[in-house]
């Protein structure tokens, strides 16, 4: 059974809030999106598993703990998802990155497939499907399904943004995938637009529009 886990830290918050604001232009709107995205690993790694090793600190020998080798790949779904990579790969420089583009055509608002690189081996990694914002769920739950296809089954999803509708989307879709969110908003515009969210997160970010 599928958690969602809002991540609500005061440090998230604030950023959050900073982020919505439309007075926020694309270079600090990037860096939080960024900062958010690091602060959001913490908790999303909080489950892997640990080992015990022997380190010897200056002064004597001790049982320390290490992560257990796990194997990571982040999938952000472009555009937009872009923008957390580099927050993500501070806390978890190992892991590898695949990208899954997808846009929402503006009439249907379902997801269109237009590039597809994953790493070779993305069936044996831990996968964490980053998108700032999860609105219909569509994009999501078809980056999902196109993970799975591929073999995947070790699948959260982590989005800064969420609406009731896509969180429901998601859960229906895929019962196994943990969703971590920083806010849940009130709902989604006829135009498909979280409301209040922080408007198009891929125009925010790269400055188009
Ligand atoms: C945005 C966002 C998600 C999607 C969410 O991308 O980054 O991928 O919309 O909407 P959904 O939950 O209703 O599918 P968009 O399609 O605008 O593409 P972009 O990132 O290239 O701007
Ligand atoms: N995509 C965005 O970028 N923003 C929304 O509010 C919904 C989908």
């Amino acid at each position: 059974m599928a958690k969602v886990h809002i991540l609500d830290h005061p440090l998230i918050q604030h950023k959050i809030s900073l982020i919505r604001d439309k007075n926020t232009g694309s270079k600090d709107f990037r860096e939080l999106v960024e900062e958010v995205a690091m602060l959001m690993a913490y908790e999303v790694t909080r489950d892997f598993p640990l080992l015990e090793i022997e380190v010897e600190t200056p002064v004597a020998t001790m049982k320390a703990k290490q992560i257990a080798g796990r194997k990571v790949g982040l999938i952000p779904i472009l555009r937009a998802g872009l923008g957390m990579v580099d927050g993500m790969l501070k806390l978890i420089p190992t892991a590898k990155v695949g990208h899954i583009g997808l846009y929402r055509d503006p009439e249907t608002l379902k997801p269109v497939e237009y590039y597809c690189k994953l790493p070779t081996d993305v069936q044996e990694r831990e996968l964490i499907v980053i998108d700032p914002m999860l609105a219909t769920g569509g994009s999501a739950a078809a980056a999902i399904t196109f993970l799975k296809e591929r073999g995947a089954k070790n699948i959260k999803l982590m989005c800064l943004i969420a609406a009731p509708e896509g969180i429901q989307v998601v859960k229906s879709a895929h019962d196994d995938v943990d969703i971590f969110v920083a806010a849940v908003d009130s709902h989604l515009n006829e135009q498909g637009y979280i409301i209040p969210g922080l408007g198009d997160a891929g125009d925010r970010l790269f400055g188009t529009k």
